[in-house]
């Protein structure tokens, strides 16, 4: 219904630079919730560190990266020495250990893909899932903060991008959607490759961090305060970059080729990733890079239906920003 391909934005689009703003400005977390959540890191850390004294914690995922809305749950992974224990022992353990504190709704997810533990802490209110050694998410976290202290463009396209895929529902892993950590990489990406481009690649340039984590390397570039400057050439706001982002993948993304990323700033061929059939239930059918584990694509959970919902989505989206009298509320209308 909506697969007509404009090559050009037809209106005054900056006329609602004000409204997408002030959506952005209500997805921030107030101060008071960050304070909230090291609180209950700092407690969850003692209790930790009473039965493994050298273990560590730490915020990961939408908490941690700067792309959290307000009252999210927190993500917090365990960072311990496995050798002689399984992660299952250590969860159960942690679980007892949680248990017998103040803490409530307890429970502890053995089998899950991502094994973790799920509490919720009374006394601030916030739920959390606890996981162990994610090492590369705690790394990747960092990355997607760093990007996003870049330029503040970044901040506000993927929270109001974040915003309309929760609304519209394909921001859900588990019915064959994208993560919200593929729509930040998404996100990035298309800053990388704007003329001139908003966002660096910071891959590319010379590394002034790096950890080797599971036999991977991570390098890359984070003495962000340097560059600040960066986007500075570029003047295109936050409406136009939401009418472009939607347009990009509506109607300009190369689905049958491409593959976009962000370690490398440029757009790979499928085949050269050796991603051109399905293997297992990987179908590449939308393909997301991971900075650091390179032979994962993040787009490996839509499948042949999903694709089509994600699509008309993107189409929906294109088609309102052109067109719809109000697109700061139909974009987000619920479905
Ligand atoms: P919301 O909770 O939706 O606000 O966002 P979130 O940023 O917490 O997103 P999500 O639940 O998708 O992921 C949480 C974190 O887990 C991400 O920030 C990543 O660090 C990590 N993560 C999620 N999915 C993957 C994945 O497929 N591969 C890797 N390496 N890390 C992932
Ligand atoms: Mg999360």
């Amino acid at each position: 219904r909506f697969r007509k391909r404009d090559l050009e934005c037809r209106r005054d689009i900056e006329q609602f630079i004000p409204a997408f703003l002030s959506i952005y400005d209500s997805l921030i977390p107030p101060e008071e919730e960050k304070a909230k959540q090291e609180q209950l890191l700092k407690s969850l850390e003692r209790l930790v560190n009473s039965e493994w004294p050298e273990a560590r914690l730490y915020l990961y995922g939408s908490c941690a990266n700067s792309f959290g809305v307000s009252k999210s749950d927190i993500d917090v992974c365990l960072a311990i020495d496995e050798q002689d224990v399984n992660k299952a022992d250590i969860l159960l353990k942690l679980a007892e250990i949680l248990e017998s504190d103040k803490l409530q709704n307890v429970q502890a997810l053995t089998r899950a893909r991502v094994p973790i533990v799920k509490l919720m802490d009374p006394v601030t209110g916030i739920s959390c899932d606890i996981c162990i050694n994610n090492i590369l998410a705690v790394v990747n976290t960092k990355l997607l903060k760093d990007y996003a202290q870049i330029d503040a463009r970044l901040r506000q396209l993927a929270f109001i991008v974040k915003h309309w895929a929760k609304s519209r529902g394909v921001n859900e892993t588990y019915h064959g959607t994208l993560s919200s950590y593929a729509y930040v990489l998404m996100c990035i990406h298309f800053l990388q490759q704007r003329k001139p481009a908003i966002l660096p690649c910071l891959q590319e340039m010379e590394a002034t961090y790096m950890v080797t984590v599971d036999d991977i390397t991570c390098a890359y570039f984070d003495e962000v305060g340097s560059l600040s400057e960066f986007g500075a050439q570029n003047k295109e706001s936050i409406a136009r970059l939401l009418w472009e982002f939607f347009d990009y993948w509506a109607f300009r993304h190369d689905y049958a080729n491409a593959v976009i990323s962000v370690r490398t700033g440029s757009i790979l061929s499928k085949r050269a990733k050796d991603w051109t059939r399905r293997i297992g239930n990987d179908r590449h059918l939308i393909c997301i890079e991971d900075p650091f584990e390179i032979s994962h694509d993040l787009g490996r959970v839509v499948d042949k239906y999903s694709i089509k919902i994600l699509r008309e989505e993107f189409e929906r989206a294109a088609y309102i920003l052109q067109y719809d009298p109000n697109p700061c509320v139909t974009l987000f209308e619920p479905y």
